[in-house]
């Protein structure tokens, strides 16, 4: 079964004490939000702590930003999956377009991250999309279908979440039309051995235009950047209707 998974990747923000205040905030907001919908919140790895303590015995799920391949070792800035693991995450966003475009991530280090997570019983969230540039020369198919070649060697797609992020979408309040991210998000189930892998769409969504977003029949979801930092515009993406 297809799952519905609404996530907020919150990127680099937020201290500790402004992720409590947006919890109260947020967890109050919630309502009574339908129980099939995931929920999913993705800190920087300083707030993962203070979040996961908050969190306990609550229906959201803590997700991180990135994870190393390998457990422990010389590489300085990194975090592993057991040292998420022991934090209680449950998924890990993996090859962000920010983390390719400014921190040098590749299809390759794409690959071992993803079956890193996986290796710790974590769910991977992997991102892949298109440039503006890839989009005006038509070639938006390619590359999504070499993302998901090069990405998924070897991934179990039994526990795997996609997020379709076009990057010329994200953070530029140019949302994708819904329902071309529903053709591009079928395009990506095509690729797919396994049909039922949950695919969510990100960029730029916001409570404006999460309804319609969620009405189009491919797209299981969504990964929310800015919006998901406000927790009354949050609480109204996750109570789209
Ligand atoms: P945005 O970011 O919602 O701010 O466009 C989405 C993302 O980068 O995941």
């Amino acid at each position: 079964m297809r799952k519905i998974l609404i996530a907020g990747n919150w990127k680099m923000h937020k201290t500790q004490a402004e992720t409590k205040d947006f919890l109260q905030a947020f967890l109050s907001e919630l309502g009574d939000a339908p129980d099939e919908r995931g929920i999913i919140l993705c800190p920087t790895f300083t707030s993962l702590g203070v979040m996961s303590k908050n969190l306990h015995g609550n229906r959201v799920r803590l997700g991180a930003q990135n994870l190393h391949w390998e457990d422990s070792g010389a590489y300085t800035g990194e975090i592993s999956g057991v040292m998420l693991t022991e934090l209680g995450v449950s998924y890990v966003i993996v090859g962000h377009s920010e983390r390719r475009q400014y921190f040098g991530e590749t299809d390759e280090t794409v690959n071992l991250r993803l079956k890193a997570a996986q290796n710790h019983g974590l769910t991977p969230i992997l991102c892949i999309g298109e440039t503006k540039a890839q989009r005006d020369a038509g070639e938006t198919e390619t590359v999504i279908e070499n993302q998901l070649r090069q990405d998924l060697v070897e991934v179990n797609q039994n526990n795997l979440v996609i997020a379709y992020e076009p990057i010329w979408a994200i953070g530029t309040g140019d949302t994708c039309e819904s329902t071309e991210a529903n053709r591009v998000i079928g395009l990506i189930r095509s690729q797919l051995t396994n049909k039922e892998v949950s695919i969510q769409y990100g960029g730029s969504v916001k409570p404006a235009n999460i309804d319609e977003i969620m009405a189009q029949p491919e797209i299981d979801g969504a990964l929310v950047g800015g919006a998901s930092l406000d927790p009354a515009n949050f609480a109204r993406i996750v109570n789209y209707q």
